[in-house]
């Protein structure tokens, strides 16, 4: 089933979707090419997670990743974006020292990267930052349950939320989120009831990643769900392809042709010459080409 919103996807339409019962799809991305791909495929929101740190950069945590590498990467995803809304990710300590922080380090990424929202993690702890980054006008999506960046408090990747008392506290942060303006929150690695009770406690959507079914949209790993990263596949995840024995495959090609003398050809085909030239006949392409080098200097690449 296709999104009913073919126009561009903006903040508001989140939670129009959230009351008309639409599921909300959103996939990582991190360049330009795979953004325009998800894109077409009618993604409603691209994240430029920090997760880069893991599948791009090959870290083992997310806490090396800096605010430069964001920006960076999320204007090539805002330029291969044409209907999603692209959010960004704030990463490790850019947003938790102070407001003013926050507010200096998320205008890059919207000045700079292009970003139309930027996603932090944490609940209460954040509220107040929350609040002035949405007065501001920069719209922030909350991340609850797993929050990768505290990997280290929380001694590790794994679930949350699992005893009464904690799924309490994340209902709490989850309220706090709102009020604070938040207008969505993804939730990660909890039950999917306590999913399910945060989802029917909130006016804004919830963004589930390994939650269950009951939250209002789902976001994965695009990485995952290709089957490019093969590293670690987190348990929730389903991978849609194999692209990565596709390249392997196709690289291996490459080499056995190059090796065997098979690519590249060593004569063009008429037909070949024709379509490079963007005519019919002409001469001889090697003279012509020829002339046109004698005395040009070398490219700059
Ligand atoms: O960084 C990321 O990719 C994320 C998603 C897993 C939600 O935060």
């Amino acid at each position: 089933m296709t999104s009913t919103t073919p126009k561009k996807v903006r903040v508001p339409d989140l939670a129009l979707m959230k009351q008309r019962a639409e599921r909300i799809v959103m996939l990582t991305a991190y360049d330009a090419t795979m953004a325009r791909l998800l894109d077409r495929a009618g993604i409603d929101l691209l994240l430029v997670g920090d997760s880069l740190g893991n599948v791009i950069m090959g870290l083992e945590t997310t806490i090396p990743v800096t605010l430069d590498v964001m920006i960076h990467h999320t204007r090539a995803v805002a330029r291969g974006a044409n209907r999603a809304l692209v959010v960004a990710d704030m990463p490790f300590l850019t947003y938790q020292v102070s407001p003013e922080q926050a507010t200096r380090n998320a205008t890059r990424l919207f000045q700079e990267g292009g970003a139309a929202a930027v996603k932090l993690e944490g609940g209460r702890a954040v509220a107040d930052t929350v609040q002035k980054l949405t007065a501001a006008g920069l719209p922030v999506m909350g991340h609850l349950g797993l929050t990768p960046q505290h990997v280290h408090r929380l001694g590790g990747m794994r679930q949350q939320a699992r005893s009464e008392s904690a799924a309490h506290e994340l209902i709490l942060d989850a309220l706090a989120l709102e009020d604070a303006g938040a207008f969505a929150i993804v939730l990660e690695a909890i039950p999917d009831t306590v999913a399910e009770a945060v989802t029917s406690q909130l006016k804004i959507p919830t963004i589930g990643i390994g939650a269950g079914s009951h939250c209002d949209g789902q976001v994965l790993v695009s990485y995952d769900v290709l089957g490019l990263f093969d590293t670690f596949a987190p348990p929730f995840a389903k991978q849609y392809a194999q692209l990565g024995q596709v390249i392997v495959r196709a690289a291996k090609d490459y080499a056995n042709d190059v090796r065997e003398g098979l690519f590249p050809k060593s004569t063009l085909s008429k037909q070949q010459t024709s379509d490079l030239a963007g005519r019919s006949e002409i001469p001889s392409l090697n003279d012509r080409a020829l002339e046109e080098l004698k005395g040009a200097r070398a490219p700059v690449r």
